[in-house]
């Protein structure tokens, strides 16, 4: 077949990155740097890790940054939490108790990720098979306390563009997710 399909998972090469959080400074500065890209606006991510990884504290991180003021609930129980922003819708869902596949249809996730809106999802492995192609893909990997192993994958041209963004423009302040392999090597 001629050409590049993006959603065929085989003829495209995910194009892979992979930084170190010392903090969750660090973690907020790459929200905030997310924030900023217009592809986040009809995009979906997702979030991938153990529990504790911090999923729900980039999520939260990020949608402070767009600009959400109210209560950021974790969706562990509703499985959903929907946030309307002037121009932007948002859902940030936890897949975790996700069980019933009746589900799917019945709540209407299908429609909300046919929505345009930005679209963040926890433990999307829960819901393999429903769940569309993701734009990007965040594995989140503690390593001590405070800091984070991240690995970025981009699946489609949104993501490659987020990606592209977050890992070399326009941090805010100062350079975003840099590697700070001092600091783990000098650990007591
Ligand atoms: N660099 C960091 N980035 C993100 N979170 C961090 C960081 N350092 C420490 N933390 C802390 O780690 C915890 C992460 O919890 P969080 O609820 O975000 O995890 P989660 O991956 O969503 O877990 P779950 O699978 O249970 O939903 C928070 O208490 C957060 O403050
Ligand atoms: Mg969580």
């Amino acid at each position: 077949m001629a050409g590049v399909d993006l959603m065929s998972g085989t003829s495209h090469t995910p194009i892979v990155k992979s930084l170190v959080w010392p903090d969750e400074t660090a973690t907020q500065l790459f929200a905030a740097a997310l924030a900023e890209q217009r592809e986040l606006r009809n995009a979906f991510i997702e979030l991938h890790g153990d529990l504790g990884a911090g999923k729900t504290t980039l999520v939260r991180h990020l949608l402070r940054a767009l600009g959400v003021t109210g209560r950021i609930k974790s969706p562990t129980y509703a499985v959903v939490e929907p946030y309307e922003l002037p121009g932007l819708a948002i859902w940030h869902f936890d897949f975790y108790r996700f069980s019933d596949p009746r589900e799917w249809e019945d709540a209407g996730f299908r429609d909300l990720f046919a929505s345009p809106g930005l679209k963040l999802a926890e433990w999307p492995e829960k819901a393999a098979g429903f769940i569309p192609r993701a734009d990007l893909v965040i594995h989140l990997e503690a390593l001590e306390d405070e800091s984070r192993q991240v690995t970025l994958s981009a699946q489609t041209a949104v993501g490659m563009a987020l990606l592209q963004a977050v890992s070399h423009g326009r941090p805010p302040k100062h350079q975003v997710g840099h590697a700070r392999q001092d600091q783990h090597e000098d650990r007591p």
